[in-house]
């Protein structure tokens, strides 16, 4: 590689990022998405591979340019997000998923435009899979960094997560009444089994930085 192997924090780890939203099909014209921009993991994309790493971008439906010297794939819905992680599990070191995947699909999408006729419509819903936990309980296992968007109880969401997932670290953010999804800033909680360190409000990108580099002390402890 033009970079040496083991230049910088992350020289020579391979990284698999999600990013973006995910879209389920209702009908051939209709989907259920949600207002995750993908730039937070486009950032963190970037800022892996500022740090060294070989990166692997798995992107939702976003508007967003490709981070310089990232290999990027593009899915459209949760299952298609969880084919593609799976494809690249065996070549991820480490996991970040910044992706706001649906938890719910419609059960059976229609082959044919709903047409309007009751004046209430009801759609049953499945659940889709859920990528990091499978990635997390997977063996051999990368190091997996999780995210975790609440709009209440913040740091016990995010640490229940970290547990239930068996992560090696979450990042948690609050959303909703103007934070977080759509906006250009942020703010983070990382939590870690044995710590914790808060990352004040900045740029998706300068917060990216940041994170990255908290992630590659984390993962050098593990992987020197
Ligand atoms: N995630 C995933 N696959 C899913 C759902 C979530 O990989 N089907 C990942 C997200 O990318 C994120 C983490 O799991 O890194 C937590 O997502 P979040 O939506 O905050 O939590 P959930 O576990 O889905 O629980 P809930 O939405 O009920 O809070
Ligand atoms: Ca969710």
């Amino acid at each position: 590689a033009a970079l040496g192997k083991h230049k910088g924090p992350l020289g020579g780890v391979r990284v698999t990022v999600t990013a973006g939203p995910t879209r389920e099909p209702i009908d051939p014209v209709r989907v259920i998405a949600n207002r995750s921009s993908g730039r937070m993991g486009f950032a963190i994309a970037a800022a892996a591979r500022a740090a060294g790493a070989r990166v692997t971008l798995i992107a939702g439906p976003v508007a967003l340019a490709t981070p310089r010297g990232v290999t990027r794939v593009d899915v459209e819905t949760a299952a298609d997000m969880h084919r593609a992680v799976l494809s690249a599990l065996p070549s991820t070191d480490l996991f970040v998923a910044a992706a706001a995947v649906a938890d719910y699909r419609p059960a059976a999408a229609s082959a044919h435009k709903l047409k309007k006729t009751a004046d209430t419509l009801a759609l049953a819903l499945e659940r889709t899979p859920d990528i990091l936990a499978e990635v997390s309980a997977h063996r051999p296992r990368p190091f997996c960094v999780g995210f975790a968007a609440e709009t209440d109880d913040l740091l016990a969401n995010a640490r229940a997560k970290l547990a239930a997932k068996r992560l090696d670290m979450i990042a948690a953010n609050r959303v909703g009444d103007g934070l977080g999804i759509e906006q250009s800033d942020n703010a983070l909680e990382v939590l870690w089994d044995e710590g914790a360190r808060s990352l004040p409000r900045a740029s998706k990108e300068d917060l990216a930085r940041e994170l990255v580099a908290l992630v590659a002390e984390r993962y050098r402890l593990i992987h020197p």
